[in-house]
């Protein structure tokens, strides 16, 4: 189900449908979008294809505040969709040697009993790095679960 919040926000699950640990591939606007909840009951969104060779990260495991690929177990923060594994421990050589493997993620909140999602993700926006910074502050704050 998709249903407009305003401000580019779509209602895609009700709260109860995801519980921590627990990932779901939905469709908003024209992207699929894995949403999952961290332990500490924090939602994210991000793209349903791993950057390496495109597993289905819904079948990884959330670790963290991390997506661990369940083909080859590369890591990426689901905040940030920086690669946490392997590429941190790679010599600066092989860093060099592989191609681009951030994560796009999806802004998300949580109110009112469901989860929203914008159906853009940050990276590619003309106002990127500023705006993501503040958005995600706010929506870190806003999308922590409160129980
Ligand atoms: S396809 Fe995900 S780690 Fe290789």
């Amino acid at each position: 189900m998709e249903q407009s919040t305003g401000g580019g926000y779509l209602n895609v699950l009700a709260s109860g449908d995801l519980e921590p640990g627990q990932m779901r591939e939905i469709s908003a606007g024209t992207h699929r979008i894995v949403v999952g909840r961290l332990y500490d009951g924090t939602v994210v969104a991000f793209a349903p294809s791993c950057p390496h060779e495109a597993a289905p990260l819904v079948q990884g495991t959330i670790r963290g505040g991390s997506i661990d690929c369940s083909r080859h177990h590369y890591m990426f923060d689901v905040r940030t969709g920086e690669n946490t594994f392997p590429l941190p421990i790679y010599p600066a050589w092989k860093r060099a040697q592989v191609s681009d493997l951030r994560l796009p993620i999806f802004p998300v909140i949580e109110r009112d009993g469901w989860i929203a999602v914008e159906p853009e993700p940050y990276q590619g926006r003309v106002d990127d790095d500023q705006e993501n910074t503040e958005l995600k502050d706010s929506e870190q704050t806003s999308s922590s679960r409160r129980d």
